[in-house]
């Protein structure tokens, strides 16, 4: 078993924080181990409780087809959340529940070594980059910390259900396409 299953398995038993009480089960990830780009999310929605994969409800076809219209296939990303149980009524994580689900997020980037994180929507982009950044500014932009190489993105979600998101969102996912085409 590698290592990335082993946090798969350690987080489908987790019980670090509440969320563990209210979860169907837990979402740990989904991708390959040798993928280049990871994608992070806030955290399950209905859909992805129920079924123990990421992004598989509304947002989750919205991810695919902005995937699909810059040439980026899902098998070939990685794609999680920074809190891997479903929060109740889709709430916003907690901050003790996100720094409880931390370390498993550390795991699965130090297994992977993605070439480029995309975090999706602001509560990835101030847990994994900075408390203080702006989506909106930063959206579709290429930018390093910690040592490693982020590009924030528009949550797929608010594209879906908000109309002035919808073209942001679409945009954001172009220049990713013009940032994987220049880095070959
Ligand atoms: N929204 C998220 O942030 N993550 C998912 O897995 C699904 C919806």
């Amino acid at each position: 078993m590698s290592l990335l299953d082993r946090i798969a398995e350690q987080i489908r038993a987790c019980t670090r924080c509440r969320l563990s009480e209210t979860r169907t089960q837990a979402v740990p990830g989904a991708g390959p181990e040798d993928a280049r780009i990871m994608f992070v999310g806030e955290g399950p929605g209905r859909d992805e409780d129920l079924q123990g994969e990421p992004f598989v409800g509304a947002a989750g076809q919205m991810l695919t087809r902005l995937l699909d219209s810059i040439g980026l296939s899902r098998e070939v990303v990685y794609i999680t959340n920074i809190v891997k149980c479903r929060p109740p009524d889709n709430r916003d994580p907690r901050p003790d529940e996100v720094e409880a689900c931390r370390e498993y997020l550390d795991g699965q980037i130090a297994c992977i070594q993605p070439a480029l994180i995309c975090t999706l929507g602001a509560p990835a982009l101030k847990t994994l980059v900075d408390p203080t950044a702006s989506v909106m500014r930063l959206n579709g932009t290429i930018m390093q910390r910690h040592g490693l190489t982020f590009v924030p993105l528009i949550h797929p979600a608010a594209g879906l259900h908000r109309e002035s998101m919808k073209q942001p969102m679409e945009d954001g996912f172009r220049r990713l396409g013009e940032i994987l085409a220049q880095r070959g």
